[in-house]
């Protein structure tokens, strides 16, 4: 998938640290040393055990948390506050969606935000409330919707905003096992067309495998950092049956148990 990369739409992360509270108060870091180049087009993937700090690294590459050190360039330029080139789509659909809102206008409203004339409205969110496989829902509200459903909604309004960068916070975590499977699929089918950088947060080895050009594994905060890069060359659509999927889940289930091991063994000497 190599010609999916363009040399823009770079995140670049080097020596990047994260602390929650003042400088005064000893909380720790919850981050430290992330060291990133996440490429144009790319799909990568964040894993790593619930609390390591995956969903915190994305709000600071979203802008909605400052880092406390290091440095985070989007093509060349820092980030320090939240953009239109990025876009997050969240677990919780609910948190997002108006819900006075019928689904045609949810997908709408960052365009109208943008004054986009109304015909143009209307064209951009056929086109995406086609692609992520709602046809014939535009006029009904979410509380009408199943959780899928409305993750579909979610998604297609901020494709139909055109980031360059979707940021995506265990998106499917909420969803029953066939509809994450499907929204997998569709997702896959969307990032080859709409060829967007992609930064998704898991814990799901499985679902890793069947998304990422690359998958960075974190370790357990307080300092969780990425310690291993694993490049998926399987090709999509991905088959979680092969022989190649599952060699490639015993080896990084093998080292997600084995990093387990290492910090119970650094706890009992420490303690
Ligand atoms: N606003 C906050 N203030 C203080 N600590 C926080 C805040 N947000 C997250 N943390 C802490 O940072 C760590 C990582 O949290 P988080 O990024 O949500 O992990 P993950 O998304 O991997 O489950 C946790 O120990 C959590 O308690
Ligand atoms: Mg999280």
């Amino acid at each position: 998938m190599s010609s999916n990369l363009h040399p823009v739409n770079t995140i670049l992360i080097e020596h990047l640290a994260k602390r929650f509270g003042s400088a005064g108060q000893d909380t720790g870091h919850v981050l430290r040393d992330i060291n990133l180049r996440i490429s144009g087009g790319e799909f990568f993937v964040l894993l790593g055990p619930s609390g390591c700090g995956k969903s915190t690294l994305l709000n600071v590459i979203a802008g909605f948390l400052d880092k406390t050190a290091g440095s985070l360039l989007l093509n060349n330029e820092p980030i320090c506050k939240p953009g239109r080139d990025r876009a997050m789509v969240f677990q919780h659909p609910d948190a997002s969606l108006f819900p006075w809102l019928n689904i045609r206008e949810n997908i709408e409203f960052g365009l109208r935000m943008k004054k986009v004339t109304p015909g143009e409205r209307q064209e951009i969110s056929d086109k995406f409330i086609k692609l992520v496989g709602l046809a014939g829902h535009a006029n009904k509200f979410p509380r009408e919707l199943s959780g899928g459903m409305k993750q579909r909604v979610q998604l297609a309004r901020v494709l139909a905003n055109d980031p360059a960068i979707l940021l995506m916070d265990e998106p499917f975590g909420a969803l029953d096992a066939m509809t994450r499977r499907s929204m997998q699929q569709e997702l896959v089918r969307i990032w080859t067309q709409a060829k967007k950088t992609v930064v998704f947060v898991t814990h799901d080895i499985q679902e890793a495998i069947l998304l990422g050009q690359r998958i960075g594994v974190m370790s357990k905060a307080p300092d969780a950092t990425i310690y291993k890069l694993y490049e998926v060359k399987l090709p999509y659509p991905r088959d979680i049956t092969t022989k190649e999927f599952n060699d490639l889940y015993k080896k990084i289930e093998a080292n997600f148990l084995q990093e387990e091991a290492d910090i119970v063994y650094k706890e009992k000497l420490i303690g």
